[in-house]
């Protein structure tokens, strides 16, 4: 089957490409750096020729509210107007788990509007809500610094690995389309402090975590458990300690700064 993988040089679409094409499937990586823009629409048309399944995991360069913004709405449309034309069967979208909780940030608002607009859409569909990657932790400390400090509150958390974000993915772009949701999730839950606290420990960073239950989550007032995928979540295998041993050891250790999401 071929799939066209929209990002498919990112974090998640990088590893979702490998996936499918290790289970006999044509996975079409399409983003910039391989001449397709869902933005200004380049390239589009004929990537899609002949794919029944699309899989948007793709992110905007810059996070500003409008910018953001901008990025989803237009690109969601031109992909769905393309997707349309090519007879596109099942459009596959990567989205974060409690979206609809965390609209007093702009980049959630961009993934609301990224959401409407596929449900609006005459496209049968699939949109994933994962949790926050562990490859996004640092992201999280970054964001949260101030004066070396990082202040953040004792929220539940229940994050997850990269590869079984895109093991999820993969499984549901190669099933019929739900036409609904499906969250998926890590196999343990945290509090957000010590789960930062912790990373930085391991990777002998000298920032300290502050508990603070006033403290926001990426600039967003978050309760207990609105960063918590629901019962009916599919678990993802990975455990974090597991994944933090795998990355110490790796030459490459070093994570790249991840924005947001
Ligand atoms: N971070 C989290 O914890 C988290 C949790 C749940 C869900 N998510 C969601 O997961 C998705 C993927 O995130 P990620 O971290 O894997 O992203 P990423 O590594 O930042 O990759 C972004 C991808 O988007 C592509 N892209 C950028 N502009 C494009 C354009 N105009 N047209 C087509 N492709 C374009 C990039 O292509 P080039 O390389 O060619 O520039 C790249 O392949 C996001 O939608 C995010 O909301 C994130």
């Amino acid at each position: 089957m071929k799939i066209v993988v929209i990002g498919g040089s990112g974090l998640i679409g990088s590893r979702l490409v490998n996936q499918l094409r290790e289970h006999g499937h044509e996975a079409v990586a399409a983003s910039p750096n391989s001449g397709v823009n869902t933005v200004t629409g380049e390239g589009l048309a004929e990537a899609l020729k002949g794919t029944l399944v699309v899989v948007d995991v793709s992110n905007a360069p810059s996070w500003e509210d409008a910018a953001v913004m901008k990025f989803f709405e237009t690109s969601t449309r031109n992909l769905l107007a393309q997707e349309a034309t090519a007879g596109v069967r099942h459009h596959v979208a990567l989205s974060v788990v409690g979206t609809d909780r965390l609209l007093q940030s702009g980049y959630f608002r961009a993934k609301m509007a990224q959401e409407n607009l596929i449900k609006a859409s005459s496209i049968p569909y699939s949109i994933v809500h994962a949790t926050q990657f562990f490859e996004f932790i640092k992201g999280i400390a970054d964001i949260s610094t101030v004066d070396n400090k990082v202040p953040l509150p004792p929220v539940l958390i229940q994050p997850m690995a990269a590869d079984d974000v895109a093991r999820a993915v993969g499984r549901i772009a190669v099933g019929p389309p739900v036409n609904g949701t499906v969250e998926v999730g890590g196999p343990e839950q945290f509090r957000l402090d010590e789960l930062v606290r912790r990373y930085l420990e391991v990777r002998k960073d000298p920032r300290q975590v502050v508990t603070d239950p006033h403290a926001h989550y990426y600039g967003i007032e978050v309760s207990e458990r609105t960063l918590l995928p629901g019962d009916d979540a599919r678990v993802g295998e990975m455990r974090f300690e597991t994944w933090l041993s795998q990355q110490s050891q790796s030459p490459s250790a070093k994570q790249p700064v991840r924005k947001a999401g």
